[in-house]
């Protein structure tokens, strides 16, 4: 049965496209979007910058606490060494419970008075949101996600060697990401998947809008 307030949960690997899926589908429907890669990109920046260890427990949890104080526009979370730094933090469970919190409760209370929430991460579908009213899993080949990733960083002044750099540290983040033993990267088993190597972002956003008007009562729908 459908809830009251539509949750529609969006994973998947690095630079396959959840973000820009995540970002068009909550436009459309006027629903909250939380970019939950953020929130461990800003912890995991948090923590290099005030010269601690990501891999030591004790100085990723104190970033994380500092959650309501990091800048989640700083336009530094989006390069990929700050990704590298983020899935470090993201391997440690006590940093993901104090996550966890301000997830479910983004789900639960849609900020702005919005009539239902996206969110877009590794594991909305199998942990922070396991009864979300839709699950997409979306993946793309690993060359095709650097190659996004790349012309993102890059633009046009990349160069080959760039290239080879965004491949290994996506391919690394991945490894880590699916084979961490605290939440790691999974479909959940109800998940609908999404292959986005040989799709565009109109053909992706038109399946995954059909999926949605299909689960989620027109009436909860504006
Ligand atoms: O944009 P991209 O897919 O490259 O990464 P992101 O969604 O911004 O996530 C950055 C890193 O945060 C991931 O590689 C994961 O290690 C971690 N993460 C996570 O563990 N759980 C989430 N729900 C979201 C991100």
């Amino acid at each position: 049965m459908p809830s009251l307030i539509p949750v529609i949960a969006i994973d998947g690997p690095a630079a396959s496209g959840k973000g820009t899926l995540a970002r068009r589908l909550a436009r459309h429907f006027d629903f909250a979007y939380l970019d939950t890669g953020a929130l461990y990109r800003a912890v995991g920046l948090q923590v290099m910058r005030t010269g601690g260890d990501t891999e030591n427990q004790q100085d990723a949890v104190k970033a994380a606490q500092q959650l309501a104080d990091l800048d989640l526009t700083d336009p530094e979370l989006k390069s990929e060494s700050t990704g590298g730094l983020a899935s470090k933090v993201a391997t440690i469970q006590a940093v993901r419970d104090i996550l966890l919190k301000f997830q479910q409760n983004f789900a639960q209370n849609p900020p702005g008075d919005k009539g239902g929430a996206i969110l877009d991460g590794r594991d909305i579908g199998t942990i922070i949101c396991p009864d979300a009213d839709v699950k997409i899993f979306i993946t793309a080949s690993v060359e095709t996600r650097a190659k996004r990733r790349f012309i993102e960083e890059f633009g046009p002044a990349g160069n080959d060697e760039d290239y080879t750099a965004i491949l290994n540290e996506l391919t690394t983040r991945d490894k880590r990401d699916m084979n961490r033993a605290s939440s790691p990267l999974k479909a959940a088993e109800n998940a609908h998947l999404l292959d986005t190597t040989n799709s565009d972002i109109e053909t992706v956003f038109e399946q995954a809008l059909q999926l949605i008007s299909d689960k989620i009562t027109t009436a909860s729908l504006p």
